[in-house]
């Protein structure tokens, strides 16, 4: 059976312990110059229908680091882009690569790939999640406050895709999860239901934030809500993560966002720069944490 990472949930708590604590330990044998080309003569194909840096630059420095290649597949130079349908697209690339990675608009496009894939198929984030985000904000969390089950976790403003990622964490880390979100942009439903246990949507942010171990926020318009920019603006006043919100947490607790932030709306600058911040690590252990996963799907 082919093992795809379609959500968080895909895989056990053990399974996801076992990837980061290995994400750990190829962090600190990169860092001292070991070479491990586990992945030498392997290809991941990486589709890519919207923009990214984190998610392109460490899958590809990850597969080089491996011994393998990354190729770079955007939606404008293949046939996938011109209407070329899904499943036959899928057929045709997992006949010639080890892997596939897509960023795609839509969540339900990945499924119908991965279902007709013959090789493991990662999603790097859909409109309804981001899972390999949630591998390193873990991982992070982990490194510097130790394993996540049992904490408190705040989640400050838009119910979007990250959002979504964040619940079911809760379940499979089982740690506490409270979300602030304004009327009409909490996260769907459907990713409450099964939740209750871990999840609460609080009426206040400082209630969210009430001493939490971690404070998680994200941009008030995802890619593809740029023209609603305006009238998020307005919905999301009151929703920044700054000094004053974090006072209410407690006095070791730390920040992350996924990036790219915008300064001044979501966060402030004192706390994405401040003390608190973990944002820098997060960003890099995006490489360690996925070149753990992908030994594990390769394996
Ligand atoms: N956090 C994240 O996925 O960043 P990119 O959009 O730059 O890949
Ligand atoms: N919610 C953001 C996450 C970016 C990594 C988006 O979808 O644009």
């Amino acid at each position: 059976m082919i093992k795809h990472f379609i959500n968080i949930n895909d895989f056990s708590c053990d399974e996801l312990n076992g990837i980061i604590s290995d994400a750990i330990e190829l962090k600190k044998q990169h860092n001292s110059g070991v070479i491990n080309k586990t992945l030498e003569n392997k290809t991941l194909a990486m589709i890519f229908d919207k923009s990214s840096t984190r998610t392109r630059v460490s899958f590809e420095a990850g597969m080089t680091q491996l011994g393998g290649h990354a190729l770079f597949l955007s939606d404008k130079d293949i046939q996938l882009g011109r209407g070329e349908p899904i499943a036959d697209s899928a057929i045709v690339i997992s006949s010639m690569v080890d892997a596939i990675m897509m960023r795609v608009s839509s969540h339900e496009d990945i499924n119908i790939f991965a279902d007709n894939s013959t090789v493991p198929v990662i999603n790097a984030l859909s409109n309804e999640s981001h899972p390999c985000q949630l591998l390193a904000d873990i991982m992070t969390y982990n490194e510097s406050r130790g394993p996540i089950s049992g904490a408190s976790v705040a989640w400050i403003g838009d119910g979007n895709n990250m959002c979504n990622t964040y619940i079911q964490a809760s379940k499979v880390f089982d740690f506490t999860l409270k979300i602030a979100a304004p009327k009409g942009y909490e996260p769907d439903p459907m990713f409450n239901k099964d939740y209750s246990d871990n999840v609460q949507i609080c009426e206040t942010i400082e209630q969210a934030c009430y001493e939490a171990d971690l404070v998680v926020t994200d941009v008030w318009a995802s890619m593809g809500q740029e023209n609603e920019q305006n009238t998020r603006t307005s919905a999301f006043k009151g929703y920044q993560v700054d000094s004053k919100l974090m006072s209410c947490a407690k006095d070791d607790a730390v920040f992350m966002h996924c990036l790219p932030a915008h300064r001044g709306e979501e966060v402030s600058s004192d706390v994405i720069d401040g003390e608190q911040s973990l944002v820098w690590k997060e960003a890099e252990n995006r490489l360690h944490a996925q070149k753990s996963l992908l030994l594990f799907l390769l394996s």
